[in-house]
């Protein structure tokens, strides 16, 4: 059961197993990694799918014919092994073009070749078939508040996701967007910080239902945030649409370690969630299982295929001792006693007006509220003990 299969779609970045180890501090320490080798071991792991921004697979300034060689070599992988390619993204953050960001920089020139640029590596999606389209702005944002009228800014975004989204939906094409918040890294400060503020921005839009999420574990950790938490509200809000699974270890850096190496019991919880969290215990997501990690710079080649395989491996374990948990009746019980399903039930009654609830005494004269004084626990701890237990597979 720990031996990924593509019926788990695993899906990598072609920029994740190719990160060469550059970092601001130093060059890389791995030589480039050819895609179509890229894809012949992903696809021997047990990986069903491979992911890419336009720049992974032809370098920016890439003339056409250059473009369209790599295209072909890419396709050719995918026709002999049978991976796919679930989501594409495009780069508008390396090339010094960049600097002030993409759609939203202060260039109005910059801005418009941003969207032809996306507008090609869409159309390329499409045809390689994908579902998902990200939008990744790490540079869109600021190091200096007078330097950037964040209003416009927002405004300048809505108008690029609108014009896009026409696009789509006038070509009736079978792709969405999913928005990837980060607080900050590139920029100083990144708009769209966080899940909860890109929910609100995907509201403002033309045509929300095209337009969801692409939640990464690092990201909500950076700013501090439960990122399990954060996902259950994208579900809540129909927005999970893709998952950029990693590590990270607190508050710092940006740092993409492989799944699970960061803060092991929230994504024990995040499997959990997605696994069991949907209808009668069902799958609660049924997209892609995405890494968005980098492989160490401390890494040769085979250490890139130990961490690859790695992000699988924990995500199955993890998958095998949340379904211990949810099995295992002890788990259950303390599950009732903490009146996790309670929280399921409505708070008013059917029908229920200010006259009958003001009429309920024991809503109110009758309610002891003195009893939540040293009695009436809720028993989380031992719950949480619970799954610790599980996750350490004592259980
Ligand atoms: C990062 C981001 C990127 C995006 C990718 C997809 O912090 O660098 O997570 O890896 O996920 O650009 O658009
Ligand atoms: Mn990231
Ligand atoms: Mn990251
Ligand atoms: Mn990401």
């Amino acid at each position: 059961a720990l031996t990924p299969t593509r019926d788990d779609k695993f899906s990598f970045g072609l920029w994740t197993i190719g990160y060469n180890g550059t970092d601001p501090f130093g060059g890389p320490t791995r030589a480039p990694l050819d895609v179509v080798h890229a894809v012949e071991k992903l696809a021997e792991l047990g990986a069903y799918g491979l992911t890419f921004h336009d720049d992974d697979l032809f370098p920016f300034g890439s003339t056409d014919a250059e473009r369209e060689k790599q295209i072909d070599r890419l396709k050719g992988a995918l026709a002999d092994t049978g991976l796919i390619v679930p989501m594409v993204t495009t780069n508008t953050f390396s090339a010094p073009v960049f600097k002030d960001g993409g759609v939203t920089s202060n260039d109005r020139q910059v801005r418009r070749y941003t969207i032809r640029k996306i507008l090609r590596q869409l159309e390329l999606g499409v045809e390689l078939g994908a579902k998902t389209f990200v939008m990744w702005g790490g540079r869109e944002g600021a190091e200096y508040d007078s330097a950037k009228n964040i209003q416009a800014a927002l405004a300048r975004y809505k108008e690029a996701v609108d014009f896009l989204g026409d696009y789509v939906l006038s070509q009736g094409w079978d792709i969405r967007f999913a928005i990837e918040p980060k607080p900050n890294e590139p920029r100083g400060d990144i708009l769209l910080p966080t899940l909860g503020h890109a929910i609100a921005f995907i509201d403002s839009l033309e045509h929300p239902e095209l337009v969801g999420l692409n939640p990464e574990v690092g990201h909500e950790t950076m700013a501090g945030l439960n990122f399990t938490s954060g996902v259950a509200q994208a579900l809540y809000h129909g927005k999970l649409f893709h998952i950029d699974l990693n590590g990270q270890r607190s508050i710092k850096y940006d740092q993409d370690l492989a799944f699970g190496h960061g803060d092991l019991h929230n994504a024990f919880a995040l499997v959990d969630l997605l696994e069991h969290g949907g209808a009668n215990g069902g799958p609660a997501y049924d997209g892609p299982r995405h890494f968005d990690y980098k492989p160490s710079r401390t890494e040769d080649e085979s250490g890139v295929w130990d961490s690859a395989r790695a992000n699988m491996e924990t995500y199955l374990l993890l998958k095998e001792r949340a379904d211990a948990f949810r099995a295992d009746p002890e788990v259950q019980e303390a599950l009732e006693a903490a009146k996790v399903f309670e929280l399921e039930q409505n708070t008013l009654n059917d029908g229920e007006t200010i006259e009958s609830i003001k009429a309920d005494r024991s809503a109110w004269e009758d309610f002891d509220t003195d009893a939540y004084l040293n009695g009436k626990g809720f028993g989380f701890v031992r719950l949480q003990q619970l799954a610790t237990e599980h996750l350490l597979g004592a259980r």
